[in-house]
């Protein structure tokens, strides 16, 4: 990766830690822009998490996305555009549900999954005929996309899955992306720093083609927030999926690939442990060599002999820190890590979000 310096460098823009990201970049968003325009491929933030961005209306470069991540090619991933308006430039017989929650949520942590207009590169659907929308909440990613779109002359759109190889622990950090994906890199891409991601986990992502239309990926909005703008009739309670056999599962997780069993996974073996068995421990019963990690709610004490890596206060605490955690956990070389989930999570999205990412993170995984 090549050294660029940016002297002006944008307000909030920094440099990366050297150590950690070596010959890193200090880019603003319209270079970011020019990099992705050129056909090259750029790490860049959003609310949610850091993603390998690509231009859209190019699928050689997309492909690179998938070499990059190691990601099966009839993965689809997420078109990530500038306003509500630009869904018509992807979708064809768009479903009225799509626009209403595109128009109130965005710029925000939901992707709509609706119908793919012809038009559209079968790379970025993984062969399939519907297509994943969003608009991130993140004014330099918003700025990359207003960049391209005046060098293009068009409303631009960059596919973005996370920034991290395929099944592991997706990005918080610019610095944490280059760790994981700099090898990979060529010369001329890009990173894009702007620092923590404010939300912590990927977004909610719903199926707008089905009716009820259906949570496919927990996120920051909920089946709440998602009915209040619907009613409660147009959005399935989470887990009232349709399939009915084993084949019907397996298809299901090969379109949504961040619901495969084994996904956002520290290499560190994870528990789910519940807060009450803590709390019986006087000392845990298996520390003597090992280094065993915990993640838990402030208010769960931690046992003597275990190593406390995550002490959040609140949901929004726990979604913002639990990839940082889980690449703690491995940094210190645990040999497990135990995780309390949030306590009473009643009608708290971002909890269940947590709660969902951690038991995929699980082995095996628990449901
Ligand atoms: O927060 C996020 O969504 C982040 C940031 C970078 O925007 N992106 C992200 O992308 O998490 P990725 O590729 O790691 O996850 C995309 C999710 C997957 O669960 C994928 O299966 C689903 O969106 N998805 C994409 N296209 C789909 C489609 N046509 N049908 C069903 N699910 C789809
Ligand atoms: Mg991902």
């Amino acid at each position: 990766m090549a050294v660029r310096e940016d002297r002006g460098g944008h307000p909030s823009s920094r440099l990366l830690n050297a150590e950690t990201a070596g010959s890193a970049l200090r880019l603003n968003p319209q270079q970011a822009a020019s990099a992705l325009v050129a056909g090259h491929l750029a790490i860049l933030p959003t609310e949610t998490v850091y993603g390998l961005a690509a231009d859209a209306r190019q699928p050689a470069t997309v492909a690179r996305v998938f070499q990059v991540k190691g990601r099966p090619t009839d993965h689809p991933v997420i078109v990530h555009v500038g306003s509500a308006a630009a869904i018509a430039d992807w979708s064809a017989n768009t479903p009225d549900v799509a626009w209403k929650l595109a128009e109130t949520f965005w710029p925000g942590p939901l992707t709509i999954v609706v119908p793919a207009a012809a038009s559209v590169s079968r790379v970025l659907t993984g062969g399939q005929d519907t297509i994943a929308l969003r608009c991130p909440a993140q004014q330099q990613f918003l700025e990359v996309l207003d960049h391209m779109s005046r060098r293009q002359g068009l409303a631009s759109a960059v596919a973005a899955p996370s920034a991290n190889r395929f099944g592991q622990v997706s990005p918080t950090t610019a610095a944490d992306a280059l760790r994981g994906l700099r090898s990979r890199l060529s010369a001329d891409d890009v990173v894009l720093d702007g620092g923590a991601c404010q939300i912590g986990v990927e977004s909610t992502v719903v199926d707008c083609t089905a009716r009820p239309i259906r949570i496919l990926r927990p996120g920051r909005i909920g089946r709440r927030q998602l009915a209040e703008v619907l009613g409660w009739d147009a959005v399935a309670a989470v887990g009232t999926g349709t399939s009915t056999t084993a084949a019907d599962e397996s298809e299901e997780q090969v379109r949504v690939p961040g619901t495969l069993p084994s996904h956002y996974a520290p290499i560190t073996p994870v528990s789910v442990v519940d807060a009450a068995t803590l709390s019986a421990y006087g000392r845990h019963p298996n520390t003597t060599d090992r280094v065993i990690g915990l993640i838990a709610p402030a208010s769960v004490a931690t046992p003597v002999g275990l190593h406390r890596i995550g002490s959040p206060a609140n949901s929004r605490d726990y979604a913002h820190g639990l990839y940082s955690w889980f690449r703690r956990a491995d940094d210190l070389g645990c040999s497990e890590l135990l995780v309390a989930l949030p306590l009473d999570p009643v009608d708290d999205p971002l909890a269940d979000a947590v709660a969902d990412r951690v038991r995929r993170a699980t082995h095996p995984p628990t449901t």
